[in-house]
């Protein structure tokens, strides 16, 4: 059925100037941009679209890079739009991401303390209702 997720621009994808391209990728699959903006997130944002990952040894870091710089935050809709921007996406450690992939043909590590990996894409229905909420709640 027609689905509505939530992707960001993580700051590394806006730093190297990526965003072109990556939507580029979203738009050429099929998916339609319903809204879009380029923001610097509040760690109120951050803590709300992490929650799940309170706690754990790479959340520090993970709130500090995505708060070092601007990101987009958009919202894709399409026919199975969530698992098919996963799978445009990639796996998250980015030197193992498959080559065609966001993350894979545009991605690698860095000697950082969080795995840099461009893109967020909402992982089911439930997560991209409350992102979505999070990031666009005028939506
Ligand atoms: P993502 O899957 O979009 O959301 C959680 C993020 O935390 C993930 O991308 C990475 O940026 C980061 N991350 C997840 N697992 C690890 C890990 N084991 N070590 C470092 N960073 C991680």
């Amino acid at each position: 059925s027609t689905e509505r997720t939530l992707v960001l621009l993580k700051p590394d994808a806006v730093q190297r100037s990526l965003r072109g391209e990556i939507i580029r990728r979203i738009e050429a699959k099929g998916y339609d941009i319903v809204a879009l903006s380029q923001r610097t997130a509040t760690k109120e944002e951050l803590a709300a679209h992490y929650a799940e990952h309170e706690g754990k040894p790479f959340y520090d870091p993970l709130v500090t890079y995505m708060a070092g710089g601007p990101i987009v935050a958009l919202v894709a809709e399409g026919e199975n739009v969530i698992k098919g921007f996963r799978s445009l996406a990639g796996g998250t450690n980015p030197t193992e991401a498959a080559p065609g992939t966001i993350r894979g043909d545009l991605g690698r590590e860095w000697d950082a303390p969080v795995i840099q990996n461009l893109v967020h894409g909402s992982d089911s229905v439930e997560s991209a209702d409350r992102e979505i909420g999070i990031w666009f709640p005028n939506l």
